[in-house]
Order: structure tokens, then C-alpha cells, then sequence
């Protein structure tokens, strides 16, 4: 009954683990914060339901938030305004209208491995061919610049990058970003630059492709830097008469973004960079404990995350991840298979630690319990 294109995507196995945890687990998998959003702006949210902010609104979202946003951007290009910004219905959709608005049938899109689980779906369905580039442990998560000049080919059309990652934690410094652009320019390729963990960043500077090119895409997203992964609010960012034909796409999917949390973010858009800057430094101490213990298990090593909320431990116990993530389960402790986010995730974990520091603790140690076991055979 359905379409080719829909017998071809999967949902994604993020929520696999979840489905089979046994009550009482400590949720280490989780990927939105453990926050509740300010409440100036929960206030506004509801004064705007209440003063009759429920209906349609302009589909590329209502100008004081794009000015708002645009603002955010002056300091890397100071020509930003609201004609750069498009508020969409969340990342999710910001990352399909690109998709959509970019690839043609045939296409191929670089996307890192392992990477965000939208990326290879959202390209195929548009029709085009998702190429993995890889990011791997051994060279900190960055990129490898051979291999991506090795995987153009003239069907190439974008490089989608995620800095700092979900899931690694890495982050690309400015050199790194500055390499890419220039590897882009020279290719003809579209960067699709996901920022949506730009404000948790826990060292360095986090760099944006924003005023480096004109061959960008920006997607954000208010998701995680407001704790307000249910209400389905992010933007892109693009050069005015890209961002006339992305608005194109996000119109037919979405006619316009939600009325009330738009106003809700007007409203409380200082108090949220406030909150956002108070949940950064406690994630930072949990990055800190997290790294901490994950050495201190028998068969992991960690890079330290320099961002987002998530450290990608890799396990050599002499078993497969699904094995590890099982075992794991079973004692209790929900994490998230690495392969969940490629083929090179194989043999790594992610570990989320948008939970309480109480709650790592403890997850942690039955990790290193099952560790121990394993090891003792
Ligand atoms: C890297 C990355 N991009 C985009 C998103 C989408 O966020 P949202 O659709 O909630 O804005 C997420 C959410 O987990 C993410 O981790």
C-alpha cells in the first residue's frame, strides 16, 4: 500500500532501548534536557494561548522572533537580518525542508559516521544518496579531510556537519570549520550546518559556519538550549534568496510554525539565555563526573565531550554493542547503541547526561559492575 520511499525509511533505533527497559531503569539515553524551561517564558506561552495567539501566523514565523534571531548573527555577519531567518516547526523540519529544498533525485550528501539519525533518512527521502564520512575516536571525532576530497564525486551536492555532535560530544574548532568552507567552495557543495547544541559548549569556542559562505544552511533549534523539546520550534538560517525558496518547502509542510511558543520565546528570550547558561554549567560538572567514571571502567576509554550532553565511550569487552546494551538493560540502565547513529558507532555507547548527577552516579556503577563481570568472564 505505501510508497517505495516509505518502505525504505526506518524509525529511528534511539527508541529501541526504551521500549524494552524494565521499570525503575536509570535512563541514561535520554536526548533533551532534564530541565524545565524558564518560567517567564511557560508564563508567556500560556498568556499568548489565552489572548487569543491560537491561530496561523506567517510562515516564515513572526518577525520580532526573526529579528530576535537575526541579532544573534550580526556578530559573525553583521549584513543578518530577518530576511536570513525562517522559524520552522522544530530542527527536524528545518532539516527536512533542506533536504528537500537542496537534493534532487540522485544527488549524493556527505553525513557523518556515525551522525545524527536524520540525516541519511531525510536525504533518501528526498531521493538522493547519503555518503558516510567517518568521525572516529581515534582522530577525536574530527574530520578527515583525504576522505571527504576522496568521496566527492560530480553528483555531490552538500556536506552535512554537526558541530558539537550528537553523539559524540566533539566539537570542530574554528581552523576545522574554516577548512571546510574552503573544501565546500572548491567542491560546489551546499554546507548544512545542524547548530542546534551551539550554547552547550563546555570548552574553547564554539564556531559557526554563519558568515563564512554563502553556501550554507544553518538549522537550530529552541529545543535544547530553552528545555522545550515539545514545543517544536527551531529556524534556519540562510542567504536571502536561499532562505525565499527553503520558506517555499517549509510552507507546503508546514503552512507556518506554532503561534503561541513563538510568542513565548519573544517574551522570555533573555530570561532563556539566562537558564540556558545555568544548565550549561551544571552539565559541564556532569560531563566532568561522567568522564571521570566512564576511565574508571574496566575496557572504555572516553574522549572528553567539549559539547551537547552526550560522551561516546568506547567499550571493548569482547562483546558487540547490542550485547553491551543488553546486558546493560538488564541490570537496569537504559543507554543508546551506537550503531543507532551508524555503522562506525559499532563498539561505542552513548551516554546522555541530561539525568541528575545521583542518577549517573548510580547508573554508572552497575556499567562498571557489568564490566567487571565480563571481564572476569
Ligand atoms: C543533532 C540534532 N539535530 C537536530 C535535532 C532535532 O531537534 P528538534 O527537532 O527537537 O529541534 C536533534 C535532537 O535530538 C539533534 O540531536
Amino acid at each position: 500500500m505505501v510508497a517505495e520511499r516509505t518502505r525504505r525509511v526506518e524509525i529511528s533505533g534511539i527508541r529501541r532501548m526504551f521500549e524494552a527497559a524494565p521499570p525503575n531503569s536509570i535512563n541514561l539515553g535520554l536526548g533533551e534536557p532534564d530541565f524545565e524551561p524558564p518560567r517567564e517564558v511557560v508564563e508567556a506561552l500560556c498568556r499568548s494561548v489565552e489572548n487569543g495567539g491560537n491561530h496561523y501566523g506567517p510562515t516564515a514565523g513572526i518577525l520580532p522572533l526573526r529579528d530576535h534571531v537575526a541579532a544573534r548573527y550580526v556578530d559573525r555577519d553583521p549584513k543578518t537580518s530577518r530576511q536570513n531567518v525562517i522559524i520552522t516547526a522544530s530542527g527536524s523540519e528545518g532539516l527536512m525542508s533542506t533536504a528537500l529544498a537542496l537534493y534532487d533525485p540522485g544527488d549524493e550528501v556527505l553525513v557523518p559516521n556515525p551522525g545524527f539519525v536524520l540525516y541519511g533518512p531525510h536525504a533518501r527521502l528526498a531521493g538522493a544518496v547519503p555518503i558516510p564520512y567517518s568521525l572516529t575516536e581515534e582522530r577525536k571525532f574530527q574530520p578527515d579531510f583525504e576522505e571527504l576530497e576522496r568521496l566527492v564525486t560530480r553528483r555531490t551536492r552538500a556536506l552535512v556537519v554537526n558541530s558539537p555532535s550528537n553523539p559524540t560530544g566533539g566539537m570542530f574548532p574554528e581552523r576545522t570549520i574554516d577548512r571546510l568552507v574552503e573544501f565546500a567552495e572548491r567542491k560546489n557543495l551546499t554546507i548544512v550546518s545542524d547548530e542546534v547544541y551551539d550554547e552547550i559548549v563546555y570548552e574553547g569556542k564554539f564556531a559557526s559556519f554563519w558568515g563564512k559562505t554563502d553556501r550554507v544552511v544553518v538549522v537550530n533549534s529552541f529545543s535544547k538550549t530553552y528545555a522545550v523539546t515539545g514545543w517544536r520550534l527551531g529556524f534556519l538560517l540562510a542567504p536571502a534568496p536561499l532562505a525565499v525558496e527553503l520558506n517555499k518547502i517549509h510552507y507546503h509542510i508546514m503552512a507556518c510554525p506554532p503561534t503561541p511558543a513563538q510568542v513565548a520565546i519573544v517574551a522570555g528570550f533573555d530570561a532563556g539565555h539566562e537558564a540556558t547558561r545555568k544548565m550549561v554549567r551544571e552539565f559541564k560538572v556532569r560531563r566532568d563526573l561522567v568522564t571521570r567514571l566512564l576511565r574508571s571502567i574496566p575496557g572504555v576509554s572516553v574522549v572528553r565531550p567539549q559539547g551537547a550532553f552526550y560522551a561516546f565511550p568506547k567499550v571493548d569487552l569482547g562483546l558487540s554493542t547490542t550485547q553491551v546494551a543488553t546486558g546493560l538493560l538488564q541490570r537496569g540502565v537504559i543507554t543508546t547503541p551506537g550503531d543507532a547513529f551508524g555503522s562506525l558507532g559499532e563498539g561505542h555507547l552513548r551516554i546522555s547526561f541530561a539525568n541528575s548527577r545521583e542518577k549517573l552516579r548510580a547508573g554508572l556503577g552497575l556499567f562498571r559492575d557489568f564490566a567487571e563481570d565480563a571481564v572476569a568472564g
